[in-house]
């Protein structure tokens, strides 16, 4: 598998160590290595990761996440949550056939809502890349809000939770973050 030094991992991310330096932080999808997860611990923050290829330690969880309530945390456990390349997100082979694009966009929008809720209040979720594609296939699916989390006109639905989806930096960078307003 390649890796991606930490340092990559935290500029991709646009995570800024001393603006994070308090906040608890999951890595979703952390890599065997946990590479990323070890790195902030050594500067003394309170880091998590969760991977379905990772030995299980205090920290690291091995497990998948896929489902609501596969993180096996409380609701708003995390001041931030991270994911840095992770291809249940970004699956490109999904995309060629219409079904499976739609099946896949499900299970990430179920992936994303469960990292969601993890989030504390006011927490963030950052993605890299950038979710700006799997938004897009999103709302082609028309999804009703009363059913499933949704994507509804710039607003992810979290049960009755409403978030903000911004474009970070202006979409200077290719990564997006999610705010949990509540
Ligand atoms: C390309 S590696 C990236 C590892 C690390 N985040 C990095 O950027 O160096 C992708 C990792 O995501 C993990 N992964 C993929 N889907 C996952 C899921 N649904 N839940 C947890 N981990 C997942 C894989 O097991 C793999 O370790």
């Amino acid at each position: 598998m390649t890796r991606f030094s930490p340092e990559l991992q935290l500029d991709n991310l646009g995570i800024d160590l001393i603006r994070v330096k308090k906040a608890k932080i999951l890595d979703v999808g952390c890599g065997r290595n946990a590479d990323l997860v070890n790195f902030l611990r050594n500067q003394g923050i309170e880091a998590e990761g969760i991977d379905g290829l990772v030995h299980n330690e205090d920290h690291l969880i091995q497990g998948w996440v896929l489902d609501l309530k596969s993180i096996p945390r409380p609701s708003k456990n995390y001041g931030v949550v991270v994911t840095h390349m992770n291809p249940s997100l970004y699956d490109p082979r999904t995309d060629k056939n219409e079904k499976n694009a739609e099946n896949f966009s499900w299970r990430a929008a179920r992936i994303i809502l469960e990292m969601l809720r993890v989030v504390q209040q006011s927490g963030e979720l950052r993605c890299f890349p950038s979710l700006k594609f799997l938004d897009e296939k999103i709302k082609r699916l028309d999804l009703p809000i009363e059913h499933e989390p949704s994507y509804f006109k710039g607003r992810w639905i979290l049960g009755h939770v409403p978030v903000d989806v911004k474009p970070a930096y202006q979409d200077m960078f290719d990564y997006r973050t999610i705010i949990r307003k509540d």
